[in-house]
């Protein structure tokens, strides 16, 4: 039973202003009594200006994990609460919580938007076991710049697909019989807004685009995830047209409150409401106090600008004690709704957490989500899948390695990883197999290169396990060369000039530069961080028992020098390859080609798909007559797989410029040899409504093309028009 709104308003009307304020800010667990990190306030967080004083009326608690010590911060706190208002408990569960699923992008990379859900239902089931009540995910910012480290927590470049993926995990965080269930959690949709586009992929640099830009690409996925019921929001990091969106009153009131009519609680990014102090547009804390409460950021996350300030800036009348009221509601209001008034720690016991984190039902589950989402993008001859009765080499620091959980996993265990050679001892004898590391992730030894070379000699093909250590990606995790480190490139080179077959696996957070891999290997499998079952999914890949169904959700560029390259790019005035087109004169490189290395779309199998008898309904749309367009889709290779049918549209002529393809509909489809699928698409005209130059959100009578394929580059094209349905 919660509390009747009255009750609340009744709460409120007790509290003094400073315990008001207290509801507004969160802190991480050493500044609680009753942490097991109680009193350590060192590093990164003694240079936040808070002290343990804060915390005396805080309203939240951010990464506490673990039902005892989320019970005995509670009650420490409960136990000073005047009013015993329990805390708020968030943490990050972006995949996952003890079980790590694949990163996001990984997962976006599945196109399985059920198993997304139940990933993320899992993440729920042992978060709110273990204490916590609200997950900041999902982080659903869009994405065009691997060498910013974050496009691993992002499912990929396409507003579309984004968008599905935004539901379907609050589906999975929240769940149907939200919040009643203490199996699921409170979401938390980030990082509002646009923060995959910094400039120059650079984490935490300016972001700088057209209003109609963010509304028509970076917008639709916060949305979606709140239309999806989503609890919260968080600021991002980033300026948005010239304001930091902490303080962004144009952005988090105007747009989010007022025109989605969003009342729920808005929370900023770790130290965004002071980083407008040196953003350059609050003199001192006062004023980024001032700037983010009339944006209507409600918490305050880990600086103290309105605990410090906020009293003074009601008692100078620069702020009305109602401002402060309305935060202050949402948070008891959010408190109330997930029952936390009844019991603080929402059936989270240790028992409880001890029985349902890391169950073999979750990781047989994370397991599927790995084999789902690895891509295969090269597979020369049919090296893959391996043959059982081959003598393989599983070379390289990811052979053995355990880090392939990838960020934001921190409550995951390294060493419950199943590592690469770990999964191949499933299939392969150990006399079949030979293992040598090889080299480091960035450095190697003459020894490690000579033993990975005897190894290599001794085998029929060699699996070269490859790829990026997880602080390599992440948050603050940019780099400017996205190419695998030197000495892996250099292992590869050596290994080739042995003439093995080459297989290389590549364990990773962002498409990679594949200089020096792309024409040295037979074969590659991009396996992303698969999470804890990582290794198991990739050797039932290599090996055949799973079939790669994987799919890019972010374009893998030719070379860095490209970046941002992304399939819904525009066509320019002088497109390369037109007819009649200049030699010179084109919009292209000299040096290298325009298109990505791997488009948006694109993932092999280890059978081959043929798309039949595509037909529209019509080739007229309006509004009332919608338009079906049906494929039959043919496995004619020699086992079964899954093929993700893909539907692009392209508006010929726009009252702005438009995409050469928008991702429309796709639909994943399991085929067995010799069989075939129908698969069928609605077009209707809402689905071409587009931002005008004044915002307007509409479609255009005119000219559209339908394009079916297997990815955004490999398409056929099916002209059509719309009408008015006059
Ligand atoms: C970080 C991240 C954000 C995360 C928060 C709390 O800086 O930007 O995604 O949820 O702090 O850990």
């Amino acid at each position: 039973m919660v509390l009747q709104r009255a009750d609340l308003l009744s709460l409120l009307d007790k509290l003094t202003v400073e315990e008001k304020i207290g509801q507004l800010i969160q802190l991480a667990p050493p500044f609680f009594e009753g942490a097991k990190s109680e009193g350590d306030i060192t590093g990164p967080l003694a240079t936040m200006g808070v002290t343990k004083e804060d915390a005396r009326y805080a309203g939240s608690a951010l990464g506490v994990a673990g039902a005892d010590e989320v019970k005995a911060i509670q009650d420490a706190y409960l136990e000073k609460s005047r009013h015993k208002i329990p805390l708020l408990m968030m943490a990050d569960v972006v995949h996952g919580y003890e079980t790590i699923f694949p990163v996001p992008l990984a997962i976006g990379c599945s196109w399985d938007l059920e198993l997304a859900k139940k990933s993320a239902e899992i993440a729920a089931k042992e978060a709110t076991a273990s204490g916590i009540h609200v997950t900041f995910a999902p982080m659903v910012d869009l994405v065009r710049d691997p060498r910013w480290g974050r496009v691993m927590e992002s499912t990929g470049e396409d507003p579309l697909l984004n968008s599905l993926y935004a539901k379907a995990f609050v589906k999975g965080y929240q769940g149907e019989d939200y919040p009643e269930s203490h199996d699921h959690l409170a979401a938390c949709v980030k990082h509002m807004a646009a923060y995959g586009a910094p400039e120059g992929g650079r984490d935490y640099n300016t972001v700088d685009m057209s209003e109609r830009q963010l509304r028509e690409y970076y917008l639709p996925a916060y949305k979606a995830a709140l239309d999806e019921g989503c609890e919260m929001v968080m600021t991002a990091f980033n300026t948005v047209d010239g304001i930091p969106a902490t303080g962004n009153k144009k952005l988090m009131r105007t747009l989010l409150r007022d025109e989605w009519g969003f009342d729920g609680v808005v929370i900023s990014d770790w130290g965004a409401v002071k980083e407008m102090i040196p953003h350059g547009v609050a003199a001192d804390e006062k004023e980024a106090a001032l700037k983010a409460i009339n944006a209507g950021v409600d918490i305050e996350m880990m600086t103290a600008c309105y605990v410090n300030h906020l009293t003074e800036l009601i008692e100078s009348g620069d702020i009305s004690e109602t401002l402060l009221d309305e935060s202050v509601l949402r948070i008891l209001e959010l408190k109330n709704k997930l029952g936390l008034f009844e019991d603080p720690y929402r059936s989270a016991t240790k028992e409880k957490e001890t029985q349902t984190v890391f169950s073999k039902e979750h990781r047989k589950v994370a397991r599927e989500q790995a084999e789902k989402s690895c891509v295969l993008l090269k597979n020369e001859e049919g090296v893959l899948p391996l043959e059982k009765s081959s003598k393989v080499a599983v070379i390289g620091p990811f052979a053995k390695g355990k880090d392939i959980l990838g960020p934001w996993s921190m409550q995951g265990k390294i060493e419950n990883a199943v590592p690469l050679v770990e999964g191949m001892q499933t299939y392969f004898s150990p006399d079949q197999l030979v293992v040598a590391e090889g080299c480091g992730i960035e450095n190697g030894t003459p020894e490690q290169l000579e033993e990975a070379l005897h190894a290599a000699k001794q085998s029929d093909v060699v699996v070269l396990a490859l790829g990026e250590s997880s602080d390599m990606s992440g948050e603050a995790g940019s780099l400017a060369d996205i190419r695998l480190p030197k000495v892996q490139r250099e292992l590869i080179r050596k290994v080739k000039e042995l003439n093995k077959e080459l297989v290389v696996v590549l364990f990773n957070g962002r498409p990679l530069d594949l200089d020096g891999v792309i024409h040295e290997a037979d074969a590659i499998l991009e396996a992303w961080y698969p999470g804890t079952e990582g290794g198991a999914a990739v050797a039932a890949l290599l090996t055949g028992h799973a079939n790669p169904s994987g799919r890019l959700s972010m374009s893998i560029p030719y070379s860095v020098g490209q970046i941002p390259v992304y399939y819904n790019s525009f066509n320019t005035g002088r497109p390369q390859g037109a007819p009649n087109a200049q030699e010179r004169y084109v919009s292209q490189y000299l040096d290298i080609p325009n298109e990505p290395l791997f488009p948006f779309g694109y993932g092999m199998s280890y059978t081959t798909f043929e798309y039949r008898d595509v037909a529209l309904s019509s080739t007229t749309l309006t509004q009332n007559e919608p338009i079906t367009v049906t494929v039959k889709v043919a496995n004619t290779g020699g086992v079964e797989g899954e093929e993700v049918v893909q539907l692009y549209v392209r508006d010929v002529a726009g009252e702005v410029i438009r995409p050469v393809k928008e991702l429309k509909g796709f639909e994943k489809v399991t085929i067995a040899p010799g069989e075939e699928e129908t698969v069928e698409f609605t077009i209707e005209e809402k689905d071409l409504r587009y931002h005008h130059s004044d915002l307007e959100f509409s479609s255009d009578n005119g000219e559209f093309v339908a394009y079916v394929g297997s990815n955004s580059r490999d398409t056929k094209a099916y002209p059509f028009t719309l009408v008015s349905s006059k």
